[in-house]
């Protein structure tokens, strides 16, 4: 899409890092700006600054329920006739640092639910808009998470991740067969630093395992290096920026972090000899490497 001003932008998880930051991109460059995100008050601020910048409305909204995603197209369209740029976004990681087998069934709904069926959502509600109207762009976030897998972040998110690359992957054959107007890009980020290490705060009650699992001495240790890689990562503004740069010239991989490269490139090496599966960047930034 190479002319984004006086259309509109749909974000979800737009109230923190990096929703928050393309939110504000989009606003820069002249869009009308849909914010979604579950944590309600964390939007009505978001709004309220957005709002500075350009048109802004916000919804609560949960990504896990398809009504609620449902409910946001239909606001999109009462305020601004239609969506143009929809960026599914929402995400939570998902306690770091067990094993795959020691996540609760919660855990996985949960993760899957935000990280997967979030996108799902969105892409059954919005694409036939898009389609219908001829001129759009899809953002999906997965991670680089989504391109390489490892121990360090939960199973599920490893898991939501990549079937968030082969979902968006897919919608591409689509759209190249059916719809020259319309786009859709993978966004997969290393390291950002934003609040995402804080997303106990927004598990709904649904999701909670009671009584909640004891953290072990390992589980603790994965997490504390985690926050610091993350806290370092990339801020989320640039993020925003090379997101928008790939929208306009319709680029379908979005990287953040090029040291991921090699960690793809190794990965697929040990796919194609019948090696054994090779960890990810995130995994050797946790363990310092
Ligand atoms: N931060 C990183 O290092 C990093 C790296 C790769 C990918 N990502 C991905 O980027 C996306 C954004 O995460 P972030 O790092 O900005 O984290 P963040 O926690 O700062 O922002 C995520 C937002 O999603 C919202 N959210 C959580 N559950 C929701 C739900 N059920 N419905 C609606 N909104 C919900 C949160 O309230 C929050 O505002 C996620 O998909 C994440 O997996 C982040």
């Amino acid at each position: 899409m190479k002319e984004l001003a006086g259309k509109t932008a749909v974000v979800t998880g737009a109230a923190s890092g990096i929703g928050r930051a393309m939110a504000d991109r989009w606003a820069a460059a002249g869009m009308s700006v849909v914010l979604a995100d579950i944590d309600q008050v964390a939007l009505d601020v978001a709004v309220a600054e957005v709002s500075e910048v350009g048109p802004a409305a916000g919804l609560p909204v949960d990504v896990t329920v398809a009504s609620e995603v449902e409910g946001l197209l239909a606001f999109t369209i009462d305020r601004f006739d239609r969506a143009h740029l929809v960026c599914n976004n929402a995400g939570v990681a998902g306690p770091p640092g067990h094993a795959p087998h020691e996540l609760t069934v919660e855990d996985w709904q949960w993760v899957l639910d935000v990280d997967l069926w979030g996108v799902i959502h969105g892409v059954r509600t919005f694409v036939p808009h898009l389609l219908a109207h001829g001129d759009g762009h899809m953002i999906n976030t997965a991670s680089q998470s989504g391109l390489t897998s490892g121990s360090v972040i939960s199973a599920a998110y490893y898991a939501a991740k990549h079937a968030v690359v082969a979902l968006s992957e897919c919608q591409f054959h689509d759209f190249a067969a059916r719809a020259p107007g319309v786009n859709v890009s993978v966004l997969c980020p290393g390291p950002v630093a934003t609040n995402i290490m804080n997303d106990e705060a927004r598990r709904p009650e649904r999701f909670q395992t009671v009584p909640a699992p004891v953290a072990t001495e390992h589980s603790e240790a994965v997490t504390a290096a985690l926050w610091d890689v993350i806290a370092s990562g990339r801020p989320p503004h640039e993020v925003a920026d090379i997101v928008h740069d790939a929208v306009i010239n319709d680029e379908f991989y979005i990287y953040t972090d090029p040291n991921i490269i090699e960690s793809v490139a190794a990965r697929h090496r040990a796919i194609e000899q019948r090696g054994y599966p090779t960890t990810g960047r995130m995994d050797a930034d946790v363990a310092g490497g």
